[in-house]
């Protein structure tokens, strides 16, 4: 039987692993500053609500552009979030993956000593650099669509196929902009921070080339926290075929 293109996409999304982002920004809007510097304007209760995301997923996700902000990556540390993980039969540490098609990356970086479990989702020119190193368990070979982009529903669909059920992306901009292009995001978790950074090139939560409004991912708030003086807020990502009305 052939589906309508608006369900078949649908069902194609429900069978996908469930893919939440977390990011923190300023007031007006930036995950960083200009300098791009890692962003640590967030509070303590902030770093513990990403600690309990990252805790809750089997692979945590981000672009080495975060990588190379950050030179580290969050790792689940408290007692009581390893224990959750140990009840749900996950790992003790989700897997760290990083997201770079050069392959270039800092290979003295603290992440490369921190005790997680680490890929590298590359290109095959990226992955010569790394294959023969011991500075990944895992060297994932992206698919590539005709214009270069990443083919991530695929990404999405290999993940699925190794018993990988929930997926935290942890930034920056660029890559989040690409999976909300692929519809490949449910949630969103926003922290709002109260300071302004401004700086038309400082990044977003989702930059590369923007949507129309017409084409916009559409959110529907979940919950709003204050947290001090920040707002914690989350939304789920609506899917098409619930945006353009054709699900009940
Ligand atoms: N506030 C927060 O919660 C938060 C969280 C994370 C990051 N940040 C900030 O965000 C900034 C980094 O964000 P960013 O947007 O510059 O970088 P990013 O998305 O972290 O990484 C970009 C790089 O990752 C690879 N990549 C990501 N998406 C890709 C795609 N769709 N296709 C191909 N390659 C892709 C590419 O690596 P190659 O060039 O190596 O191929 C690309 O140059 C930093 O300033 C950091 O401090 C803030």
């Amino acid at each position: 039987m052939v589906l309508p293109d608006k369900i078949q996409a649908m069902v194609a999304r429900k069978d996908l692993l469930h893919t939440t982002v977390v990011l923190a920004m300023s007031a007006d809007g930036k995950i960083s500053d200009r300098g791009r510097s890692p962003a640590r304007f967030g509070s303590a209760a902030d770093q513990a609500h990403l600690e309990a995301q990252v805790a809750l997923a089997d692979v945590v996700l981000f672009g080495a552009g975060t990588l190379q902000a950050y030179g580290t990556t969050m790792s689940v540390r408290e007692r009581a979030l390893k224990q959750g993980r140990q009840e749900r039969g996950q790992s003790s540490q989700p897997v760290q993956m990083v997201c770079s098609l050069s392959g270039e990356l800092d290979a003295s970086a603290k992440f490369f000593d921190q005790p997680v479990p680490r890929w590298l989702l590359t290109s095959q020119a990226g992955a010569t650099r790394w294959q023969r190193t011991n500075h990944f368990e895992q060297v994932l070979i992206a698919p590539q669509l005709g214009n270069g982009g990443i083919d991530w529903p695929q990404i999405w669909r290999d993940l699925d196929n190794q018993n990988i059920n929930r997926l935290a992306v942890l930034g920056g901009g660029q890559l989040t902009a690409a999976l909300f292009e692929a519809e490949l995001v449910d949630e969103l978790w926003l922290t709002i921070c109260p300071l302004v950074l401004g700086g038309e090139r400082s990044p977003t939560p989702a930059d590369g080339q923007g949507f129309l409004a017409a084409q916009a991912p559409q959110l529907k708030l979940s919950l709003v926290k204050q947290l001090g003086e920040e707002l914690l807020i989350h939304y789920k990502v609506l899917a098409r075929a619930r945006r353009d009305g054709s699900e009940a």
